[in-house]
């Protein structure tokens, strides 16, 4: 017979919404990375990436549409099986596309496919105030939501151009009311898109919810960024948020280190990859 100490079972290295709101509450910082396939989310996770987002940039990234807006539910259920078979330890986290919430309904049957056919632990939808309902309705049925403010790639038609928000007061104080709403409704993460450093720290040091920035400055609890965009392979301009870890990087497994150890340090973002 072993010792109790052989016997005990393993202690789990998983990524859970508990795991991240410790971290939260030890103010220690988190990486998390999109991917769209197996083989890289398991190169995510063995380099510490501890929430993988099955986003639905795979529409600009891999299927080469101009927006995020062609993308299907579908195609999200597809890409977040693929990833969730590799992601190990990591959190994994489904998109919600384009009107795949409109309702009520469906937001529940489309959040549900995510999570039974996908095998998401939480999924994310971009929103406003307006969401809190929908935020509410899923959150009654146990599935836990990241709500997506600030820039809101699938509204980029309405907005008129990709850009940064919350510049003005009013613009401000808007998004600290959607986010206060959005975490009242039951949100369990929240993940601040292109929006002023100073904002960003508001809102994180008013959540109770850990937030996950992109272009949102270094005091978000965590950092996210598009994977490709991170390995400078996305055609075209990168953007000035995102950074090039691959170049002097080892490889990709390297790259994906260096991003995890600059985003825990906080070496990343640095002011020139963030808005004042
Ligand atoms: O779809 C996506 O990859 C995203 C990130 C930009 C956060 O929403």
């Amino acid at each position: 017979m072993g010792t109790s100490e052989s016997n005990a079972p393993a202690k789990s290295r998983r990524v859970t919404l508990a795991s991240l709101r410790k971290a939260k509450q030890e103010r220690r910082r988190f990486a998390a990375l999109t991917a769209y396939d197996a083989s890289f989310a398991a190169l995510e996770d063995a380099a510490g990436v501890e929430v993988i987002l099955v986003g639905d940039s795979l529409g600009m990234v891999v299927q080469g549409h101009r927006s995020t807006i062609p993308v299907t539910m579908d195609d999200l259920v597809y890409h977040t099986a693929l990833v969730a078979r590799g992601a190990g330890n990591a959190l994994v986290m489904g998109d919600m596309p384009f009107m795949s919430f409109a309702t009520l309904d469906d937001a529940r049957r489309n959040a549900a496919r995510l999570m039974q056919e996908g095998g998401a632990e939480i999924v994310k939808l971009e929103g406003t105030g307006a969401q809190a309902e929908t935020v509410a309705a899923l959150a009654a049925q146990g599935i836990p939501v990241c709500a997506h403010l600030g820039l809101r790639p699938q509204a980029v038609h309405k907005a008129g151009a990709y850009k940064i928000q919350g510049r003005e007061p009013e613009a401000a104080q808007a998004l600290m009311d959607d986010a206060k709403a959005l975490e009242e409704a039951g949100a369990d993460m929240l993940l601040l898109e292109c929006v002023p450093a100073k904002l960003a720290k508001k809102i994180t040091e008013q959540a109770r919810a850990p937030v996950i920035g992109i272009g949102a400055g270094v005091d978000c609890d965590g950092q996210i960024l598009v994977l490709y965009d991170m390995l400078g392979i996305t055609p075209g301009r990168r953007p000035s948020f995102s950074k090039d870890f691959l170049a002097g990087a080892a490889g990709i497994p390297a790259a994906l280190e260096a991003y995890v150890e600059a985003v825990k340090s906080g070496s990343f973002p640095g002011p020139e990859h963030s808005f004042e």
